[in-house]
């Protein structure tokens, strides 16, 4: 899969990777020592970035899963974005932190975030891995971000084109056309 032409530079490689998340999970564990937060991730995309950043928080979280559709097989989204699998639990009185792969046009979190404040929880905030430079047409609003990137469709550490290359453990930019 390394060899694969369709895989192109190297956007954010796995050591930054491991160092930003240990950074990121350091600040939730400071900011919800009160009161350990739900983190929802959201599938499938969120995978990988879940269980790393996870391993570096350390306070008592629950866990629970999302998963919606915004792109299909294409790369751009489409803007109209469908609940595939809901949560299981209940929000109401939970602190709630979304857990997101990438924030591209920010229309996906736009809708999560109207939709799980709707659930009564006392606070909703986002932890976002990668967010694309210039792209969003409202403020996406993050709590904790990762990495900012070029706006390019990127593939890897959860992240995928037409499902394949979720595995490959860093981000790299994705070249469809390539052979
Ligand atoms: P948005 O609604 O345009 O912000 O798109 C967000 C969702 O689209 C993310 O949660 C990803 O699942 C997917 N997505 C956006 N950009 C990329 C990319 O470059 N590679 C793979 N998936 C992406
Ligand atoms: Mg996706």
């Amino acid at each position: 899969m390394n060899s694969d032409p369709r895989i192109g530079r190297t956007i954010v490689g796995p050591d930054d990777l491991q160092l930003r998340i240990a950074q990121l999970g350091k600040q939730i564990t400071a900011d919800y020592q009160d009161e350990p937060p739900l983190l929802v991730a959201v599938l499938k995309g969120a995978f990988m970035f879940l269980a790393d950043l996870a391993k570096q928080v350390d306070l008592l979280v629950d866990f629970d899963f999302m998963a919606v559709s915004s792109y299909g097989a294409a790369t751009k989204s489409s803007g109209v974005v469908r609940i595939v699998k809901d949560l299981d639990c209940d929000l109401t009185g939970r602190h709630v932190l979304i857990v997101e792969d990438i924030i591209d046009s920010g229309l996906t979190l736009q809708f999560l975030r109207k939709n799980l404040c709707a659930r009564g929880p006392k606070s909703v905030e986002v932890c976002a891995l990668l967010v694309k430079d210039g792209l969003q047409r409202v403020d996406p609003d993050l709590k904790y971000e990762g990495f900012r990137i070029p706006p390019e469709f990127v593939v890897g550490y959860g992240l995928d084109a037409a499902e394949k290359y979720r595995n490959l453990g860093y981000i790299a930019e994705f070249l469809p056309d390539a052979k």
